[in-house]
């Protein structure tokens, strides 16, 4: 079978994008990522990309809010750009931007999306620092990492693979931040050799 096609949405700092990128490299992952979208212009994925020789677009909301377009229609077309890279599977990796049924309903089972914190949890913004909060103030003492499929419902959607990570009492957000991360960009990659294996060839 021919090799996987990986698109991967991104909007930020990408390391979960270069974790993707060093395990296709060190040949952990038999995919290529064909194309790297970002919403947001200033996101250093788009750098990481660009070194890995990887066709970059920014694609951003600004246009469609100024000539009052719905988000349907920023989703509808995002749907097209990616449709046009033909891909297995499309990779929301800290991709900032709520997807709706116009986007969500073109990709069933093939999109996924990495969510720091457990089933169930944090949904939203900001998971990491609210789970270090409830550790301090409700003594929650694990959080966790999910790799999930997407679904119209942010940061749910059946799981493919999860990690319980323990916060320690005495850790600092930075550290917890860390120790996250770190999970994350491994458990990414699992899931995406998970798909592939079990639903892709
Ligand atoms: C990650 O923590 C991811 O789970 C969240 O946004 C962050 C993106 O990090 N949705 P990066 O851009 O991959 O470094």
């Amino acid at each position: 079978m021919a090799r996987i096609r990986l698109v991967v949405l991104i909007s930020g700092n990408g390391s979960n994008l270069q974790a993707v990128i060093d395990a296709i490299e060190s040949r952990q992952l038999d995919a290529d990522i064909v194309s790297v979208i970002s919403n947001r212009k200033s996101a250093y994925g788009l750098t990481r990309a660009e070194n890995a020789k990887i066709q970059t677009t920014y694609v951003p909301l600004g246009p469609y809010r100024r000539h009052d377009c719905t988000r349907d229609a920023y989703d509808s077309d995002l749907a097209d750009l990616v449709k046009s890279f033909d891909p297995d599977l499309v990779v929301l990796a800290g991709w900032m931007h709520i997807l709706g049924p116009s986007f969500i309903n073109r990709f069933t089972r093939k999109l996924i999306n990495i969510h720091p914190a457990l089933p169930g949890y944090f949904p939203g913004i900001n998971s990491i620092e609210r789970a270090w909060y409830e550790s301090k103030i409700n003594k929650l003492s694990k959080t966790g990492v999910m790799v999930h499929y997407v679904v119209d419902e942010i940061d749910a959607g059946e799981p493919i693979v999860t990690e319980e990570i323990t916060i320690d009492p005495n850790e600092t957000l930075e550290e917890l931040k860390i120790k996250i991360h770190n999970v994350e960009h491994r458990l990414l990659v699992s899931a995406i050799n998970k798909i592939i294996n079990e639903e892709l060839t």
